[in-house]
């Protein structure tokens, strides 16, 4: 795939799935600019990549730090081709009495910050521009005190196809729901973490990355306001006590 002269926009580039994305688009000849709050990781992605990657730091839950990000951006570059909004985390749920402003951080986070971005930026995207949203399986299933993440999930996938619909013919906008990704924050994976996926595996940073270039790509230009779950199946997977190597225990 050709991003040569693209200017692509990623959220929490610094780590994980983010900095797999980030560094397909710059293998792939875009020019990159990530937020993140992450200073440490994001400058060895830097200092490894050179002048077409550019960091801002910041805390995209803070309206004044989106606004001058988007400023800065195009200051340097004055159009955008890819907006990718990647960043977000957990901070649990109603059994762990997750607070009302922790709750509102993951919103912002998950939700409010893609949207602020999205609206600063679209008066400014290059035609065949595209938006990569990314959500979770958890916006569709759940375990137990994951509420503020399975809201801001939940929210950015109907952000998605809103958004693909007030933009329809300027931008396309998709989402993708990774399943367990492994970047390096679980620890030691075992047999089992593996095995119990239909394909046989956990996913990698990469899994993702790709789907993502696919979806900014002219490969996908009749797919807009749709998400793609990338889960190695597991969301496709029945279960049931004592069937098929299930068992519940509790
Ligand atoms: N890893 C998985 O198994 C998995 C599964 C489903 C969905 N996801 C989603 O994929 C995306 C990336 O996840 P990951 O596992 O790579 O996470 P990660 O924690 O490895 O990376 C997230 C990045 O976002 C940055 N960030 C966090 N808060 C920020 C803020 N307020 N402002 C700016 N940057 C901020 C972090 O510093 C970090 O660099 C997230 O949206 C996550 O919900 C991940």
């Amino acid at each position: 795939m050709d991003f040569n002269n693209k200017v692509c926009i990623v959220t929490g580039g610094a780590n994980g799935i983010g900095r797999a994305i980030v560094e397909q688009f710059l293998q792939n000849g875009a020019n990159v600019i990530f937020i993140d709050i992450d200073n440490e990781a994001a400058e060895k992605l830097v200092a490894k990549h050179g002048e077409k990657l550019t960091y801002f730091s910041g805390d995209i839950t803070n309206e004044e730090i989106i606004t001058n990000f988007v400023k800065m951006v195009l200051k340097r570059f004055k159009h955008v081709d890819y907006l990718i909004n990647n960043a977000c985390v957990s901070r649990n749920g109603i059994l762990s009495k997750c607070s009302y402003d922790d709750f509102n951080y993951v919103l912002k986070l998950g939700v409010t910050a893609p949207y602020l971005l999205t609206m600063l930026l679209q008066d400014y995207f290059n035609s065949d521009a595209a938006i990569v949203n990314i959500s979770s399986s958890r916006a569709t299933m759940s375990q137990k005190d994951t509420e503020s993440y399975s809201a801001a999930k939940g929210g950015i996938s109907a952000l998605t196809h809103a958004l693909s619909i007030s933009l329809a013919g300027k931008v396309r906008v998709n989402s993708i729901s990774p399943g367990w990704i492994d970047t390096g924050a679980f620890g030691e994976l075992s047999r089992e973490d593996h095995l119990q996926h239909p394909v046989r595996r956990v996913g990698t940073p990469l899994d993702i990355a790709k789907m993502v270039l696919y979806l900014c790509s002219d490969a996908s230009s009749f797919i807009t306001g749709e998400n793609i779950t990338i889960d190695g199946g597991m969301s496709k997977q029945m279960i049931y006590h004592g069937e098929h190597g299930w068992s519940y225990t509790s």
